[in-house]
């Protein structure tokens, strides 16, 4: 089974191109909600959190995790690795995140060689994509700027309100001088704004989104990966967990992203098993 995780709803906007380009597989979606938002968290907790849901769903069927979330990509995603797959444990299973396939299409979508970043401040202090881009090309400049703001909008529903939108335009202002020609937005909730984004950023910068890349780059690895893709169970099974309220999930789901879904399941992700 291929496992989804995010900090609540927003890995949704991951979930579902993967699962428009890859129907066959069976999917099981974990949504941390009742700890989000993750991007004000420290670093340690946001590493405990991910080791938690990594654990339940390694323990729950799972052979490949994605971690939709680009915070937990940035801040845990190396650290979970390291603690989950040591040795032989490496050939049955693997976990991987959002931020390589986006700085690498970033990579390449620039020609001039000036890319910007928006994300939670935990995604934008780390500095991953930062890091994640130099390693492709060092010539890159990356300029970032947190939003930390947009993400309660959105979950409230008010990101296409004047006032949203104020703020947004506030956030972009030092980013539009800095002649990006291509803009990533670095967390699962920007999507709902894309429309902003682009109508404030104009149509010369093209923008980066972590869902189609993702999607894209995951139907690539189970290609060259064939002895991970034949442990992928294949009946179109879609499970949904949330470690908050369901029905307010489910309704976030069908409001947001036209996502007909079906009642997820509240689970815990206990603290004490760290
Ligand atoms: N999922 C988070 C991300 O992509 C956004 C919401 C949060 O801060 O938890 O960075």
């Amino acid at each position: 089974m291929i496992a989804i995780f995010d900090s609540g709803y927003g890995g949704l906007t991951v979930l579902k191109p993967i699962i428009e380009l890859l129907p066959q597989y069976d999917y099981l979606y974990l949504g941390d909600n009742g700890r989000a938002p993750y991007g004000n968290h420290s670093r340690e907790n946001i590493i405990a959190f991910a080791n938690q849901a990594v654990e339940y769903l390694f323990a729950h069927g799972s052979t490949l995790i994605i971690f939709a979330c680009n915070t937990a990509s940035a801040v845990a995603l190396r650290k979970v690795q390291e603690k989950y797959l040591k040795g032989k444990e490496e050939k049955d299973r693997k976990i991987l995140g959002v931020l390589l396939p986006v700085a690498e299409q970033a990579a390449l979508s620039s020609k001039n060689g000036r890319v910007g970043v928006v994300g939670t401040k935990a995604t934008i202090n780390s500095k991953a994509y930062e890091r994640g881009i130099a390693k492709l090309n060092p010539k890159i400049k990356v300029f970032s700027k947190a939003c930390p703001l947009l993400v309660p909008f959105i979950e409230e529903n008010w990101h296409n309100k004047p006032e949203a939108i104020s703020i947004l335009k506030k956030y972009l202002r030092p980013l539009k001088s800095c002649n990006i020609d291509t803009l990533i937005l670095g967390c699962t909730h920007y999507p709902f704004m894309e429309k902003h984004f682009r109508r404030l950023m104009g149509r010369r910068i093209k923008l980066i989104l972590s869902g189609p890349e993702t999607a894209a780059s995951l139907k690539e690895y189970l290609a060259r990966h064939p002895e991970i893709e034949k442990k992928l169970s294949k009946k179109g099974i879609r499970h949904y967990l949330t470690s908050d309220d369901p029905l307010k999930f489910q309704k976030f789901a069908q409001s947001h992203l036209k996502m007909k879904i079906k009642m997820p399941e509240r689970v815990e992700l206990d603290l004490s098993s760290q």
